[in-house]
């Protein structure tokens, strides 16, 4: 499996195991729709890979992860690095921060002034081209807590500080990802679902779909455009379309979560037919907050075929 060094509310590393021998076996064109880290279309077999989202610093950061060399990569984050003063202990060792470390919090206080100024530096969208901006954007992913990628309303970065540093399993990320992408046929959109009807589809093809959720309360939900009711109904006639043209598709969401239910989606399913495989919520991202962990909740896959 390759591992996405973009760590995505919602991604689904852990839950690869569970989707993927539901899809089918031979795809010709494979869509990642809502593709936040890739982490679907990075691991899914296929002649030809398009990954969507509609976000466009995501989409601006995997096209710069992929055209890059990895060495180019590593060398600019270290320009980032030395720069914004920021610790470096895969190149200078621990030992000359263990002065700074407090309790378990590792490397955020020695970090916290640099990675501020570089966060700003980021929002202030001070740089000259798409690709400094994107490898900006992935120097703050690899120093923020979690290495999660979250933008607020407003779209500005906004996730703080966290432990950690470009340390060698971060290095090591994003080597396993350069390898995924350079012996795979993929390419990265910025576009809205709604490009589903656009696209060349055939019935050998095949469309993934990882919507935000309407009935839980992830993050990406806060930024820019809010996923809504309304929303998930164009949605979810747009994978209607693709049914009513034999385009196989499967869509990642969640049907009840406590005492809420999806009725919108669970409608849609029972008019249609289509077919309803649980997936074990144990196993989901270990950045979901304990309330979220202990909550029930059913995480399905809704597919318009038979495996
Ligand atoms: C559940 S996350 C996807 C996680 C992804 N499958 C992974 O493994 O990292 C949902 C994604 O939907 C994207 N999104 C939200 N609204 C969208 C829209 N209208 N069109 C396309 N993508 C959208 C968000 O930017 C976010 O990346």
């Amino acid at each position: 499996m390759i591992k996405s060094p973009l760590n995505y509310t919602g991604n689904k590393s852990r839950l690869l195991d569970q989707l993927l021998p539901h899809f089918p076996q031979k795809i010709n064109k494979f869509v990642d729709m809502c593709c936040g880290g890739a982490s679907v279309g990075l691991n899914t077999n296929a002649k030809y890979v398009m990954c969507f989202d509609n976000n466009k610093n995501v989409i601006d950061l995997l096209q710069t992860l992929r055209f890059f060399t990895e060495k180019t990569i590593v060398d600019r984050v270290e320009e980032f690095i030395n720069t914004f003063k920021l610790s470096d202990t895969f190149n200078k060792g621990y030992d000359i921060y263990r002065k700074y470390i407090q309790g378990n919090n590792g490397l955020k206080q020695y970090n916290t002034e640099g990675y501020m100024k570089l966060r700003t530096f980021y929002n202030g969208k001070s740089l000259n081209t798409k690709r400094d901006t994107a490898v900006c954007l992935f120097t703050l992913l690899v120093f923020c807590f979690n290495n999660d990628l979250r933008f607020n309303s407003s779209g500005k970065f906004n996730m703080p500080v966290g432990k950690t540093d470009f340390n060698e399993s971060m290095r090591k990320k994003l080597k396993s990802f350069k390898y995924g992408i350079t012996n795979k046929d993929i390419d990265f959109f910025q576009n809205d679902f709604n490009v589903l009807k656009d696209l060349d589809l055939h019935r050998d093809d095949f469309v993934y779909i990882d919507p935000p959720y309407l009935i839980t309360n992830a993050v990406y939900n806060e930024s820019g455009s809010k996923w809504n009711e309304i929303k998930e109904t164009e949605l979810l006639s747009v994978l209607s379309y693709l049914d009513d043209r034999g385009i196989r598709f499967a869509l990642s969401n969640v049907l009840k979560k406590g005492d809420k239910e999806n009725t919108i989606l669970s409608s849609w399913i029972r008019k249609n037919k289509f077919n309803i495989h649980y997936i074990n919520y144990h196993y989901r991202s270990s950045s979901y907050n304990k309330k979220d962990r202990v909550t029930p909740e059913e995480e399905v896959l809704i597919t318009n075929y038979n495996v």
